[in-house]
């Protein structure tokens, strides 16, 4: 305006900024990139640091530590996969293989074909009526409230496509995770949200009517989660609109919480009885329930109760201390709860020991972000991962650490329609579906490597770990595998004590 009113010299002001002004308006509209979409023109300062990073990093960061959970390789493999741009790396290891703790998985002289379909984990004991075939890799519990609507349809649309299921988080069963069609785990927990009594208890009509669902394949009760075992979520009122009271049948704008215990059971033998009649009310549904195990005395206590009760769940997820939450004190996520890898070793040992590891399933998450993590957690006594911050990434997060403030910049963790907007569902979708197949197919070549062409052939002298600066151990070695039925017959001196105290109708401490 000022060329055509002042002077033409001010053309020469007015050309870059027209140039800044369609840049922009090329950013709000494309959408593969979120951070953009939001932060149109500033946003590729980001992309123009990460084009460096590599020389950044060599010289002023220690490598492959950041600081924040998740090393930027990891994330570069995530966005890679996710985005389908991933290539093979040159120059080798970037890892410090002498670094005490250290793991490798080994390979064979005589590495297999890898098997073209990937194997599927039947889900289902033998009190299930509707077993189900679940994909190695799952999108793990994330509920609508802690994620904006838009990255719920964008994991489950992503689910649909690959044929592997979404776990719905504690949040209720909302529209947006039946809109796409994929595969559900329904999860419930201590607020029993979807669910619930006007008193914050169990509705089992509501219940049996949602679960009755066609695309809800599994019911889920969940016990604890990692990042913050045995405390409730708290739910803040600014966040519960209209549709968010709906889902989780609670009065809109007022702060929810869910209490750290349940109200169903107080006994192990409670609790396992009122898995059988989730199981019963969803129509023979494979049900389980997750945890992040703590005591092991407690856990044999719930094993107990399976052998007396003669039923059992159909899986149990195992999270580990090192797991992910939308809002938790850093105290809790810090220093609580059993590490994936112990975890894993006493549910898989306990079940193997009480001869009920046949029937029940191991799912296993905290972590798995690639390929090796999958097949390590397979070798240490899970049956398939689940994944809920690399399913992130694969819809946009740059791990901001903001979950909890509802400004997530890339839209992923708000409820603000403003901010979701970012997050192209399409463009996503697709994300989401690329990882999970190539994330399966990498652990897939590994285990080929490794001479096995089926998860069920992995064996703990697979997986070593450098104790030391001059020892490398298997995890044979390191570790205790139980025989199947071992608990039953004469149980392990270093067990003997637990099993002795554990209690079906008491959870001692
Ligand atoms: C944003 C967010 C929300 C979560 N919400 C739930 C939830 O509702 N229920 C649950 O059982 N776990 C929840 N989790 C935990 C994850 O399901 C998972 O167990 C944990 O993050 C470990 O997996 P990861 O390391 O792949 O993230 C949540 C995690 C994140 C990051």
């Amino acid at each position: 305006m000022l060329a055509a009113a002042a002077s033409p010299w001010w053309s020469f002001g007015a050309a870059p900024l027209l140039l800044v002004a369609a840049l922009g308006l090329w950013d709000l509209l494309q959408r593969r990139h979120t951070v953009l979409r939001n932060y149109p023109v500033l946003g590729h300062a980001r992309y123009l640091l990460e084009s460096i990073r590599p020389e950044m990093q060599q010289y002023f960061v220690e490598r492959s530590y950041d600081g924040r959970p998740f090393d930027r390789d990891t994330r570069s493999i995530v966005y890679e996969r996710a985005k389908g741009t991933a290539a093979e790396e040159p120059f080798g290891t970037e890892r410090d293989v002498y670094a005490t703790g250290y793991e490798f998985l080994v390979p064979s002289m005589a590495p297999r074909p890898v098997p073209e379909t990937p194997p599927r984990v039947r889900v289902g004991g033998p009190d299930c009526t509707r077993p189900y075939g679940m994909a190695l890799l799952n999108v793990s519990a994330m509920s609508f409230g802690s994620l904006s609507a838009n990255a719920v349809l964008a994991l489950n649309g992503g689910a649909a496509a690959g044929g592997f299921a979404q776990d719905t988080g504690e949040g209720g069963l909302s529209e947006y995770h039946l809109r796409p069609g994929g595969d559900l785990v329904w999860e419930i927990g201590t607020g029993y949200f979807g669910c619930r009594t006007r008193d914050g208890g169990f509705d089992p009509g509501e219940f049996a009517g949602k679960a009755a669902h066609d695309s809800v394949k599994c019911v889920s009760l969940k016990l604890s989660q990692g990042a913050k075992p045995g405390i409730g979520g708290v739910l803040p009122g600014s966040k519960v609109n209209a549709e968010i009271a709906r889902v989780r049948d609670v009065p809109e704008g007022r702060t929810v919480v869910s209490p750290p215990y349940h109200r169903v059971f107080s006994t192990p033998r409670e609790l396992v009885r009122f898995l059988a009649r989730m199981r019963e009310l969803s129509g023979g549904k494979p049900t389980g329930f997750k945890i992040c195990p703590g005591s092991r005395r407690q856990f044999l206590a719930v094993c107990k109760a399976m052998l007396d009760e003669g039923t059992a769940p159909d899986f149990i997820v195992v999270d580990g201390g090192e797991g992910g939450t939308g809002a938790a004190p850093l105290e809790f996520a810090d220093h609580l709860g059993t590490p994936l890898t112990e975890g894993l070793l006493t549910v898989h040992n306990a079940l193997v020991g009480t001869g009920l590891r046949d029937r029940v399933r191991i799912g296993a998450s905290g972590k798995i972000a690639t390929g090796a993590d999958l097949v390590k957690r397979l070798v240490q006594g899970a049956d398939y991962g689940n994944a809920a911050r690399a399913m992130m990434f694969a819809v946009g997060c740059i791990q901001a650490q903001r979950c909890h403030t509802n400004t997530c910049p890339t839209g992923v963790t708000t409820q603000d329609p403003r901010r979701a907007r970012a997050l192209h569902v399409g463009d996503k979708t697709e994300r989401v579906r690329r990882l999970q197949e190539a994330t399966v197919a990498g652990a897939l070549q590994i285990m080929a490597s490794m001479g096995v062409t089926d998860p069920a052939q992995l064996r703990p002298h697979m997986l070593r770990r450098r104790t030391d600066p001059y020892t490398v151990r298997s995890y044979d070695e390191l570790y205790e595998w139980l025989e199947p039925g071992r608990l039953l017959d004469e149980p392990p001196a270093d067990w003997a004590a637990d099993w002795k105290a554990a209690d079906p109708d008491r959870f001692t401490v």
